[in-house]
């Protein structure tokens, strides 16, 4: 079956592509410089800018399932060419696409959804990938310093995002299903870092900014005020849907969902203490 998976370097699609090369499916992975992606051996990439789609028609030939993006740009813009994307798929006969959702609908989630294919829409929750961010400041200084330390967050781990995508593109049973995807458990900032801790064998401080300081440390980050906006509400006042464990994963995968521990586990090393020179 061959598969083209858009956002393919990214925190999910790279995840996507890899499961489903191990199941031997032949993927198609498009990137703006695919020269610069490392994808696994077999899958071939090809080059091309969701902002104009026709320019990677060729992509879409004897493609039966679809994951699509619906952001385009390092600004994460909403991609206004989804009728387009659309077209080229139908015309080309894909039968399946999947779409990652992110917090509001975009022009191209309402293409997908009157476009006659079948679709499934992937809303997760915050990714668990997202903790990344507090690996320098751990490495190098053994502190995590945040706002909001006793928010609830249900996290996902990005590789059961990409399951649920990869159950969908390849197995009947998913179309017209819009999936909410958690982790099996709902977490404070406070037991994440008890949990990276322990899995990178280092104490680690938290100190807890102010929403000021918050604003002001976003601002100097480069982050526009729309984002600093975002970044306030959804850590100030997450939505219900953040921190209620649903069972998705679990009964779309046939596996639990992976824990938070597991993850810390998988990328102890991203956050240990970095050795004396
Ligand atoms: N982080 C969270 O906690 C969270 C939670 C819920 C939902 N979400 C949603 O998840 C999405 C982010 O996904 P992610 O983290 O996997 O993305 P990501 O890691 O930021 O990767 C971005 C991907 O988009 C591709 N891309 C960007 N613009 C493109 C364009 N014009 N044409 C073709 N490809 C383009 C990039 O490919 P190249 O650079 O290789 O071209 C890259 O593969 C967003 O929609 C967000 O709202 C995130």
């Amino acid at each position: 079956m061959k598969i083209l998976v858009t956002g393919a370097t990214g925190t999910v699609g790279r995840e996507i592509v890899k499961q489903l090369a191990e199941g031997g499916h032949h993927v198609r992975a498009l990137s703006r410089n695919p020269g610069r992606a490392r994808f696994p051996e077999g899958v071939e990439a090809v080059a091309g800018d969701l902002a104009a789609p026709e320019a990677f028609a060729a992509a879409f030939e004897g493609v039966e399932a679809l994951h699509l993006i619906n952001f385009g740009g390092d600004d994460y813009a909403p991609l206004q060419t989804g009728e387009q994307i659309v077209a080229l798929a139908r015309q080309a006969g894909v039968r399946r696409i999947t779409v990652l959702l992110g917090g509001s609908s975009t022009p191209l989630d309402a293409a997908v959804a009157a476009g006659g294919i079948g679709w499934t829409f992937l809303q997760p929750v915050e990714f668990m990938a997202n903790h990344l961010e507090w690996a320098a400041s751990i490495r190098d200084e053994g502190v995590v310093r945040e706002p909001f330390c006793d928010r609830l967050s249900a996290v996902v781990h990005e590789a059961d995002i990409a399951a649920v995508a990869v159950a969908a593109l390849t197995q009947d049973g998913h179309a017209g299903k819009k999936y909410t995807l958690t982790g099996p458990e709902v977490l404070s900032v406070r037991q994440k870092i008890e949990l990276l801790a322990a899995a990178a064998g280092r104490e680690i401080q938290l100190v807890e900014l102010t929403e000021q300081q918050a604003r002001e440390r976003w601002a100097a980050a480069g982050f526009s005020p729309e984002a600093i906006e975002f970044f306030v509400e959804i850590y100030g006042n997450t939505p219900k849907i953040g921190y209620t464990v649903v069972p998705t994963v679990a009964q779309v995968t046939g596996r639990p969902a992976r824990t938070f521990a597991q993850w810390a586990r998988e990328h102890a090393a991203a956050f240990a203490a970095q050795r004396a020179a």
